[in-house]
C-alpha cells in the first residue's frame, strides 16, 4: 500500500502538512483493522522512504514524531487484535528512539497470526536488492492513493507480478470502503504469470 497524498490532503484545508500525515495515521488504523475481513494477511504499507529524506527537516521530524506515537498507542491493540507489525529498510540512519520504539513493538507483537503489518521505513527497493536482502513474499494487489502511477522504489522485485491499482483518493480519505472497492477490482482481473489464459489451456 503506497500510502500517498496526505500533504495535499492538508493543503487543499488550508492546514500544515503534517495535519495531513496525522489524518493518514487514522487511515491506516481503518485498513489494518479492515484488512483481515478480506482476506488479508500480509500488508506492507510505505511509510517513509529511503528519498523521502530530502524532504525538510522538520516535515521529517513531525513524521517519526507521529510513527513513535502511532506505535505507542497501538501495540496493546495489535496484541489483542493478533497484528503483529514489522519493520522494513534500513534501520542504522533511524533516531535511536525511533529504533527502540520499533524494536519494541516487533518483539511485543510477535505472537501476532491474524495480519501481518509491514511498515517499510526508510525504505528502498533498489538498495534493498542490491545489498542482496532475501525479498519479502510477493505482492498480490498494491495500491496507490492520490492519483500518482508510480511504484516510487517501493517492492519492485515482490511486485513482479502484481496487479496495480490506483485510485484518486487521497490517502487520508481511504477507508473500509475503498479497500473494499480495491479487492474486488483484484478479484476480477485474471492473473495469468506467463501462462494461457483459463479458458484457452484447456
Ligand atoms: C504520503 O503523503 C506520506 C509520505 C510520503 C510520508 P505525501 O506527504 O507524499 O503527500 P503529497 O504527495 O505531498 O500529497
Ligand atoms: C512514496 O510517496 C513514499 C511514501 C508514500 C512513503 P512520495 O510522495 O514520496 O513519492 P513521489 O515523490 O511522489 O514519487
Ligand atoms: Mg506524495
Amino acid at each position: 500500500m503506497i500510502m500517498d497524498g496526505n500533504g495535499r490532503w492538508a493543503t487543499s484545508r488550508g492546514l500544515p502538512r503534517l495535519a495531513g500525515h496525522r489524518a493518514g495515521v487514522e487511515a491506516l488504523k481503518r485498513v489494518t483493522e479492515a484488512a483481515p475481513e478480506f482476506g488479508i494477511g500480509v500488508l506492507t504499507v510505505y511509510a517513509f522512504s529511503a528519498d523521502n529524506w530530502r524532504r525538510p527537516a522538520a516535515e521529517i521530524g513531525g513524521l517519526m514524531r507521529l510513527l513513535r506515537a502511532y506505535i505507542q498507542r497501538e501495540t496493546r491493540r495489535c496484541v489483542a487484535n493478533g497484528v503483529r507489525i514489522q519493520a522494513i529498510g534500513r534501520r542504522d540512519r533511524l533516531d535511536p528512539a525511533v529504533l527502540r520504539d520499533i524494536e519494541n513493538t516487533e518483539c511485543a507483537t510477535a505472537g501476532g497470526g491474524q495480519l501481518l503489518l509491514r511498515i517499510a521505513l526508510d525504505y528502498s527497493s533498489r538498495e534493498a536488492m542490491s545489498r542482496g536482502e532475501p525479498p519479502g513474499p510477493d505482492v498480490d494487489l498494491l495500491i496507490r492513493t492520490s492519483g500518482e502511477q508510480r511504484l516510487s522504489d517501493f517492492l519492485l522485485w515482490e511486485c513482479a507480478y502484481a496487479e496495480l491499482y490506483f485510485t484518486a483518493r487521497l490517502w487520508p480519505d481511504f477507508g473500509r470502503d475503498d479497500l473494499a472497492a480495491a479487492v474486488s477490482e483484484f478479484r476480477r482481473r485474471e492473473r495469468r504469470f506467463g501462462a494461457l489464459p483459463e479458458a484457452a489451456a484447456s
